[in-house]
């Protein structure tokens, strides 16, 4: 799967969020090293700290299926009203946590406005001088 496939397929979820407190709706497409993709969407919550980030969705699925090693991720998010986000949406520090939990330092994230407009970032460029008590 190229990087427009994965991008796609994070917008594709993305119309699957339940964001009406926020109205910021997010999908996410995480690659896994054996070539299977597994999606997220943000899912919020009335009490609002239960509330789980797009990212986070796709992770949790993805090792809940038995998967271990991931390629990269691509993360399409931004206003619920508009169907193409006004800009790249980085993931939050506690989803960059959950990333470094299971990722080496060169996995790729791919924030996308569409498959024509992205950026992509490593997990050592976004999360520098992370929590990690294996190096302790
Ligand atoms: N959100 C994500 O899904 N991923 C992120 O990395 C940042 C934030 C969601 C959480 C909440 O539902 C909405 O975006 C606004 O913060």
């Amino acid at each position: 799967m190229n990087d427009r496939e994965l991008i796609e397929a994070a917008a594709r979820a993305r119309k699957m969020s339940y964001s009406p407190y926020s109205g910021f709706a997010v999908g996410a497409a995480l690659l896994c090293e054996d070539g299977s993709v597994f999606t997220g969407c943000n899912i919020e919550n009335s009490a609002f700290s239960p509330t789980n980030c797009a990212e986070r969705t796709a992770f949790f699925k993805a090792v809940s299926e038995g998967r271990r090693d991931f390629a990269k991720i691509a993360v399409v998010g931004g206003r619920a009203d508009l169907a193409t986000p006004e800009y790249c949406c980085p993931p939050c520090g506690v989803c960059r946590q959950v990333m470094k939990e299971f990722c080496k330092p060169d996995f790729e994230i791919i924030m996308a406005k569409s498959g024509d407009e992205y950026k992509i970032m490593t997990l050592s460029e976004l999360l520098p001088a992370s929590f990690d008590k294996r190096e302790v």
